[in-house]
């Protein structure tokens, strides 16, 4: 038995209000006949402007009415009853902008998105609908029943296969998007309105947000209790129109039933942004040096970047990947970094990809000091090219991102080429090393342990992770922040009298 819908939005208060003042003015002979007949105005305009909205948007697909017509009919109080759900799920849950939010992600031209919040899966098929042919939408939510009830229907409509469906607490789902390294356009959140601002604070600190995106806020007018003085706004919506001390961010809310924020991120240019630069005094010694960092679009590349960038070093950020590499770029050049940077798309296992990337650096800044070779695959031909700049100025840091594995034979994994690659980097960083010490140039290299990246988040190695915490006499695994001073130290003129060193980074790992 469904309940009447309790009112939510400004509008319908408005009308709740309204018809409550005509009742009274009908029971009062003294109203003037003027006063009644303008409340029935007001009333009328107020009534009518859902309705009219929603007559003039296109009419959703067959699917989503469907959809929403089964959640309208379905006995969510029984569902509660037989314990199918944790709490009971008001069939006023759904979101009803559903071609609002699939016009949104036309125009940003989002590829990606994350719904936190699914219910029954209506938001999430609207913004699916929305999203190009190879664009995708993850949706969290707690209740493993919603994701039954909704999958018949998803199975109907041509966009089902850009969705999945996440099951269990968003912060969990977004721990482990973060994890690894998942990046999104849009991200619509419409779940427990008290942990908004955490899912908010979470999204923003963790990078699940590519700087070009938007986050979405769902009921940000709730009840109106955000603009109304003397009502308490006990969820925090109020924050989001505020300004955000910690990271400049533009936005405006939709007064769409009951209100969307639209947040996204403002990015400096380099020019304004170097005003506020706060320089670490401790990192010194990198200060005006130029770097380039391989694989630095996510993982340990992303944080050497930000790492020797923060320290005062101009940043080239190279990457296989161009939005990756663009995004990092991005992020170094936001307010309170102002760091001088570039985004190079470069694959660096091939040659030419190589001499174009030391071109542009080059040519943009006349010469390269630090070079960190960190992406996968590692080749010659990055230190070849890059050490004929450094020979000729007669002074250099290269750092190669060597592993564990270049010491010992991580297991139960197999992982042959991986081990002789990571055996090969050590070794060359070691006779290089010694070959150009008398020509100024230092090379090092960091052997990092197991660490929270991407990498090892593949189907094959994620089951591995508790057996590798029994190995490690630290208890956990490596974090990529676990390694920024090292790459930082190795940049600098403080580590000068180090060269051809592996710099094991592994919680014990190796000794054990
Ligand atoms: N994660 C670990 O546990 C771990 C441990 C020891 C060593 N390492 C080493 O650290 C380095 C970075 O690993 P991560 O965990 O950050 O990996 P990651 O997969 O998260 O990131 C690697 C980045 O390198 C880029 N990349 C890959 N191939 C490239 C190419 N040919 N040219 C340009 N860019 C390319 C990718 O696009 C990606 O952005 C690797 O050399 C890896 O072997 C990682
Ligand atoms: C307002 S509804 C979402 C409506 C949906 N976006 C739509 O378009 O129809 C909120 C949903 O969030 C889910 N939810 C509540 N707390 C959650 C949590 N901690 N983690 C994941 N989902 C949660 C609820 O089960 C509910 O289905």
């Amino acid at each position: 038995v469904q309940t009447k819908s309790i009112s939510d939005t400004p509008m319908e208060f408005m009308v709740d209000f309204l018809t409550k003042a005509i009742e009274i003015a009908d029971g009062n002979a003294n109203i003037p006949e003027e006063l009644r007949v303008n409340l029935q105005k007001a009333l009328d305009i107020a009534c009518d402007l859902d309705g009219y909205l929603e007559k003039m948007s296109s009419q959703e697909s067959a699917p989503l009415a469907e959809l929403y017509q089964k959640t309208m009919e379905h006995n969510w109080e029984k569902v509660v009853e037989e314990g199918k759900t944790q709490f009971r799920l008001p069939k006023e849950c759904v979101t009803s902008q559903g071609q609002t939010l699939n016009v949104l992600v036309h125009m940003s031209k989002a590829k990606t998105i994350l719904e936190i919040g699914m219910f029954t899966g209506y938001g999430s098929l609207s913004m699916a609908g929305g999203l190009p042919e190879d664009g995708s939408l993850v949706a969290c939510e707690l209740q493993p029943y919603l994701k039954e009830f909704a999958q018949p229907i998803f199975d109907k409509s041509p966009h089902d296969r850009k969705i999945t469906v996440k099951i269990g607490s968003a912060m969990d789902t977004l721990k482990e998007l973060a994890a690894a390294a998942e990046q999104f356009d849009m991200v619509f959140v419409d779940a427990d309105k008290n942990n908004y601002m955490n899912y908010y604070k979470f999204i923003l600190d963790h990078n699940l947000l590519r700087l070009s995106g938007v986050i979405c806020v769902n009921n940000s007018l709730f009840k109106p209790k955000v603009y109304l003085k003397d009502t308490s706004d006990e969820n925090g919506f109020g924050i989001f129109s505020c300004v955000n001390e910690e990271v400049f961010v533009f936005k405006v809310i939709l007064p769409l039933r009951d209100g969307i924020s639209i947040i996204r991120r403002v990015p400096m240019a380099p020019a304004c942004a170097g005003t506020q630069v706060t320089y670490n005094a401790i990192f010194r010694g990198v200060n005006g040096r130029v770097a380039y960092v391989t694989g630095a679009g996510q993982g340990i590349g992303r944080v050497f970047a930000h790492a020797l960038g923060e320290a005062g070093a101009k940043v080239a950020v190279v990457d296989l990947d161009q939005g990756k590499a663009e995004g990092v770029a991005e992020e170094l050049t936001l307010k309170d970094k102002g760091i001088n940077c570039i985004a190079i798309t470069a694959d660096i296992g091939k040659s030419v990809n190589v001499e174009r990337m030391i071109d542009s650096i080059v040519s943009k800044w006349g010469e390269i000091q630090i070079a960190c070779n960190n992406a996968g695959v590692h080749m010659d031909s990055a230190s070849e090219d890059t050490s004929n700049v450094m020979l000729k100025q007669g002074y250099g840091k290269i750092i190669d991102t060597a592993s564990m594995a270049s010491l010992i034979v991580s297991h139960p994994q197999k992982q042959l080429a991986y081990n002789t690659s990571k055996a090969g980097v050590l070794k060359l960083t070691q006779t290089l090393g010694t070959e150009w010490i008398d020509r100024g140039v230092r090379v090092n290299c960091i052997s990092p342990g197991i660490v929270d990246t991407s990498l090892i988040h593949s189907e094959s190695l994620r089951p591995l992770v508790q057996r590798w915490l029994s190995d490690i006499p630290a208890g956990r695994l490596a974090l990529v922040t676990d390694l920024q001073a090292a790459v930082v130290y190795l940049a600098s003129d403080a580590s000068d009298y180090m060269t051809g060193h592996n710099l094991v980074i592994e919680g014990g790992q190796s000794l054990w």
